[in-house]
């Protein structure tokens, strides 16, 4: 496909938007399977370092309840998922590279392990860390990392992340890197209709997937946040239903270009449209992710405005979008990994 080829096709609405959804969906069909995997989402701690523009828990937003699961509270989701026969579990969390913090994470990735029978498959999302700390987790037993890009496009980078030399887009793309050299399934992700971004923009960003090499990509539409310094560009970003369908045309060309990758039907998604969580699995993702975060934490993670689910409970949350793929049709994959064919085969998808 052309860049032009990828922009028109971005830019589907209506009828073709659909065509373009059902063609994507037979590809994932065709490649990976009917196949649907879960994975449970433990959001471990919304303490973060960073300062990024668009996040509602980057350090400066003082309004933010800080939390950290402790070690029962973290055995007790992972345990959950096992018994609910998902095959992972991801841990994500706000940035922070102290000692403590690194050292905690290392801990939990073995007792994860004993506490599951090592039947599961362990993913962080713990940002940008030295290689020493993705070394020393990837001993531990995690799997598989995410680590977002945000955008592809450097320029834009600058503008939604303060310039302090921690938000450096060369780093993040070291970071991917090294990942990928540690041996972890790498995931990463962007944001779509973001303030400035363009749709060229978004073009490269599925350029960028394909030459990076990545196994997984979870993307999902930017949402405003009111205690963020983007927040004043609301009223320039495309409306709701526009960015929900770029989000879904993202997942549909991108499983054209990629066929043989994970693609997450994203929280994002679901928070802007009830049904879209569903509508990215009809447009080729193949993952979901319910998150099983105890409850009184639940409402502190809030990246952005109106998270979906966040009054729901691990049982709620995991029935809800269990009958969703049934309702649509996929296979729920129970006790299985789930792991990325581009990975399994080592392939390139070029
Ligand atoms: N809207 C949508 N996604 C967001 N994220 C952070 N803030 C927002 C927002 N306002 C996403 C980023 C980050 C991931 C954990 O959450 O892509 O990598
Ligand atoms: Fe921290 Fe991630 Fe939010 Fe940036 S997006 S402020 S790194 S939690």
């Amino acid at each position: 496909m052309t860049k032009e080829q990828i922009a028109q096709l971005l830019s589907s609405t209506g009828k073709s938007a659909l065509e373009l959804h059902e063609k994507a969906s037979r590809v994932r069909d065709q490649v990976c399977g009917n196949k649907v995997y879960l994975r449970g989402l433990i959001e471990l701690s919304n303490t973060c370092r960073k300062n990024c523009f668009y996040c509602g828990i980057r350090a400066s937003n003082t309004g933010v309840r800080r939390y950290l699961l402790d070690e029962n509270e973290v055995l007790d989701a992972a345990r959950f998922a096992w018994e609910r026969k998902y095959g992972s579990v991801v841990i994500q969390s706000g940035e922070r590279s102290d000692k403590e913090f690194t050292t905690f994470i290392a801990s939990l990735l073995k007792k994860i392990h004993v506490a599951t029978a090592h039947s599961m498959r362990i993913t962080l999302s713990c940002g940008e860390q030295t290689e020493d700390t993705y070394q020393l987790w990837k001993d531990c037993g995690a799997d598989r990392y995410l680590l977002r890009i945000e955008t592809s496009n450097p320029d834009l980078y600058r503008k939604i992340h303060p310039s302090d030399g921690m938000h450096e887009y060369h780093n993040r793309i070291k970071a991917l890197e090294t990942l990928m050299k540690c041996g972890y399934q790498t995931g990463t992700g962007v944001m779509i209709g973001l303030p400035f971004q363009t749709l060229d923009d978004l073009v490269n960003d599925l350029l960028f997937f394909r030459s990076s090499g990545i196994h997984m990509v979870g993307m999902g539409p930017y949402i405003e946040h009111p205690d963020t310094p983007l927040f004043q560009f609301r009223n320039s970003i495309p409306t709701v239903a526009k960015r929900v369908g770029l989000s879904l045309n993202m997942i549909a060309i991108l499983r054209l270009l990629m066929p043989d990758i994970n693609i997450a039907s994203t929280t994002a998604l679901q928070t802007l449209d009830n049904d879209a969580r569903a509508k990215g699995l009809k447009a080729g993702a193949n993952v979901i992710m319910p998150n099983i975060t105890p409850m009184m934490y639940k409402d502190a993670y809030l990246l952005y405005n109106g998270k979906t689910g966040v009054k729901d409970s691990p049982v709620e949350a995991s029935e809800n979008l269990e009958a969703m793929v049934r309702s649509i049709g996929c296979q729920l994959m129970l006790s299985q990994w789930g792991d990325p064919l581009k990975f399994a085969a080592g392939s390139s998808s070029n």
